[in-house]
C-alpha cells in the first residue's frame, strides 16, 4: 500500500514548448536543452495498481503511453478508476475525447463542471455505458480509487476562457474552479492547478498536509505582458504568481506543510529553466518544481 502521486504533467495550457511560440523558454525547449513538459495533470494511487487521475489534458495519450503503472492490464482495460476535473478548461477536459474507447471508469465533477460537459455534445463521445458522469457536491467525500478519497473544496477562479463573457469575475468562489484534498493511509495530499487568491480559509485547510500540488502557472503577475506574448496578467487568467507578497511563495511560507510541488506551469515561468535564478529562489524557499513523470511517494 503506497499513497503516491505521479505528475503525468506539470505545464499549463499550452505546454512546453507551446506550439506557436517563440519566447526563450520554449526556444530551449524546442532545441531539447530544458525538459519540455505536458499539460496539466496527475495520477494518484493509494495501492499501487488502482488510479484516478485529475484533470485529462490534451496531451493524455502520450502521459498514460509513457507511464507503464497506466497501461493495459488487459484487452480494453487500464487500471484507471476515475477522472476527476478540478474546472472545465480546455488544458484539463480535452484529453476526456481520448478515453473513448470502452474503457469503464467514473468521471467526478461538481454540478457545474458536468454541465460544460453536457453544453458541449462532442463529450458524448464518452459512452454512457461505459462512462459513469458523477456530481460530487463542494465538501463532500468520494472514493476515486481503491482506499483513495477526494473531497473537493472551492478556491477564487473564474469561468473557462470559452465561457467568458464581456465581464470577468477572476476570483469567483463556487463550483468552477475547485481544490481536491486526497486521503489515504491516513495522510492527506491536496492538489488545486487553479487559484487566483489565497484566502485565510486556505492556509488553515492545508495547515497539516503531507503535501500540497499548487498553482505555479507565473513567477510573476505581468510576465506574459513583459515578454510580449499577451496582454494578460495571471491574475485576469485566475492564477496567483509564485513570487511577491500576495505570490504562493510567501502565502505558503510558515505554513505546516511537508512537500510543496508546483504544477500547472505557464511556458513562459522562469522556474522551467533548471539554472535559472528563480528556480534556486523557490527551491531554497522549499518548494520542488515538478516536471513530466516525477513520482512524489506521501
Ligand atoms: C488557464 O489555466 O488559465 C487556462 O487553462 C488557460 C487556457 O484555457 O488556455
Ligand atoms: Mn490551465
Ligand atoms: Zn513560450
Amino acid at each position: 500500500m503506497t499513497f503516491r502521486a505521479h505528475i503525468l504533467g506539470a505545464a499549463a495550457g499550452g505546454g512546453l514548448p507551446q506550439w506557436n511560440c517563440g519566447c526563450e523558454n520554449c526556444n530551449l525547449a524546442r532545441r531539447g536543452d530544458i525538459p519540455a513538459q505536458t499539460q496539466s495533470s496527475v495520477a494518484f494511487t493509494a495501492n499501487d495498481r488502482d488510479w484516478a487521475i485529475l484533470n485529462a489534458s490534451p496531451d493524455i495519450r502520450d502521459q498514460l503511453a509513457r507511464t507503464p503503472a497506466l497501461h493495459p492490464t488487459d484487452l480494453r482495460r487500464l487500471p484507471l478508476q476515475s477522472v476527476l476535473l478540478t474546472n472545465g478548461d480546455i488544458d484539463h477536459i480535452a484529453g476526456l475525447l481520448t478515453l473513448r474507447e470502452q474503457q469503464p471508469f467514473t468521471l467526478f465533477a461538481t454540478a457545474d463542471i458536468h454541465q460544460t460537459l453536457a453544453d458541449n455534445p462532442i463529450f458524448a463521445a464518452l459512452n454512457p455505458a461505459f462512462v459513469t458522469r458523477r456530481i460530487i457536491a463542494l465538501g463532500e467525500s468520494v472514493e476515486i480509487a481503491s482506499g483513495l478519497t477526494a473531497t473537493l473544496f472551492a478556491v477564487p477562479g473564474k469561468v473557462p476562457l470559452y465561457l467568458e463573457g464581456a465581464t470577468v469575475q477572476t476570483d469567483l468562489m463556487g463550483e468552477q474552479t475547485v481544490g481536491v484534498r486526497l486521503q489515504a493511509d491516513g495522510k492527506d495530499a491536496y492538489y488545486i492547478p487553479g487559484c487566483a487568491a489565497f484566502p485565510a480559509d486556505l492556509a488553515d485547510r492545508l495547515h497539516g498536509a503531507a503535501a500540497v500540488f499548487f498553482d505555479g502557472t507565473l513567477w510573476q503577475d505581468d510576465e506574459m505582458v513583459t515578454a510580449g506574448l499577451s496582454l494578460k496578467t495571471g491574475k485576469r487568467m485566475g492564477h496567483m504568481s509564485m513570487s511577491g507578497p500576495d505570490g504562493s511563495m510567501a502565502a505558503f511560507d510558515g505554513l505546516d506543510v511537508g512537500r510543496r510541488i508546483y504544477v500547472h506551469m505557464n511556458n513562459t515561468n522562469p522556474v522551467l529553466r533548471p539554472t535559472s535564478d528563480q528556480r534556486r529562489i523557490a527551491e531554497d524557499a522549499g518548494w520542488t518544481i515538478g516536471q513530466d513523470g516525477m513520482e512524489i511517494t506521501l
